[in-house]
């Protein structure tokens, strides 16, 4: 079928899958209202591919999606479902939207998640994937939704350790989260002037951030500043460097799930509330097996298995100049 020729769909699912990212509600809710304003039913499955497997859905009606824009986590319940990843919870999962008679499902979560929906849509299910991770690591979109509000409870964070650091004179060691990406803590390090920012993309060297603190100390800096993306270095590891080379006084903070709760900002309630409804209007043309993204300021869609193949860009240029700038 074209796209562009008009499906009478009646029925649509959607869920969320994997870690909780800020923005999830305004996403369901897009999904839910755009689709009902069509004359189209739309039921949430609840707790994921979990929900799936066991048949745990609920319709959602204008009034179930309503108060939960600016709402953190997910009204649907989330879960990191290994049932799913099995031969036998896939058939179960395909056959329990046959039964319920759900035309096409909706998948918003990160890349765990959208390879769940590639491997429904292998199995012959119309899906479409929403990406929402706060550690924006998938490879098809600039942004995905939870993560610009993950940078700005890191970077509140950070200033708030800033205050403290510089009262005691002390270095910080800040780890955030990022799974194996380091988006959080470059964008939170670049945007919270972090001497020192240790990615995953990139090697790192600990004689290179002492000696970049004994440059800041000769010219009178008594506190400083180090995010460590979650995995690249312990962060305990790093603040005893600092101590036993500098004789610094060093504490360690580790941000953790702090960052994937909360109110989502302007950023991610906007990019949700687009992506969900386009994932309604992809169904309603016919699609099936795409992912949203957004690039250059505009929504696309791909080929599932195309997006998910794609490289993963890092912006190296912005952790050179996060590195200038703190010089
Ligand atoms: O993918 C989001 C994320 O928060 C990662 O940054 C982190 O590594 C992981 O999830 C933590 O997962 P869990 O909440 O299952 O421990």
């Amino acid at each position: 079928m074209n796209r562009g020729e008009q499906l009478a769909l009646s029925r649509i699912g959607v869920l969320t899958s994997g870690g909780d990212a800020p923005g999830m509600n305004a996403a369901i809710r897009a999904v839910a209202r755009r689709a009902i304003y069509d004359g189209v039913e739309v039921v949430g499955v609840r707790h994921g591919f979990q929900g799936l497997i066991s048949g745990d859905f609920q319709p959602l009606d204008l009034g179930s999606v309503g108060d939960i824009i600016h709402r953190g986590g997910t009204i649907l319940l989330t879960a990191r479902s290994s049932a799913f990843l099995t031969e036998e919870g896939q058939r179960l999962a395909v056959d329990a939207l046959a039964q319920a008679g759900i035309e096409g499902l909706i998948v918003v979560g990160g890349d765990g998640s959208l390879r769940g929906a590639q491997a429904l849509a292998r199995r012959g299910v119309v899906t479409i994937g929403i990406p929402a991770s706060i550690d924006n690591d998938l490879p098809f979109t600039q942004w995905s939704i939870g993560f610009d509000t993950a940078v700005n409870t890191a970077l509140d964070a950070i200033d708030r350790i800033r205050d403290t650091a510089t009262s005691h004179e002390r270095t910080f060691v800040i780890e955030v989260m990022g799974h194996s990406c380091g988006w959080i803590a470059l964008a939170a390090g670049l945007g919270g002037g972090a001497e020192s920012i240790l990615l995953p993309e990139e090697p790192f060297s600990l004689d290179a951030i002492i000696e970049r603190l004994d440059r800041g100390r000769a010219r009178g800096k008594r506190h400083s500043i180090i995010v460590v993306s979650e995995g690249t270095a312990s962060a305990t590891d790093v603040a005893q460097a600092v101590t036993s080379r500098t004789g610094m006084e060093t504490r360690v903070t580790i941000l953790g799930h702090v960052q994937r709760g909360g109110s989502p900002t302007a950023v991610d309630r906007l990019l949700a509330s687009q992506m969900g409804a386009r994932a309604v209007e992809l169904l309603e043309a016919g699609a099936a097996s795409r992912a949203i993204g957004v690039r250059e300021g505009h929504l696309v869609d791909d080929d599932i298995e195309e997006a998910l193949k794609k490289p993963r860009q890092f912006p190296h240029q912005l952790a050179a100049l996060a590195a200038i700038l703190s010089i």
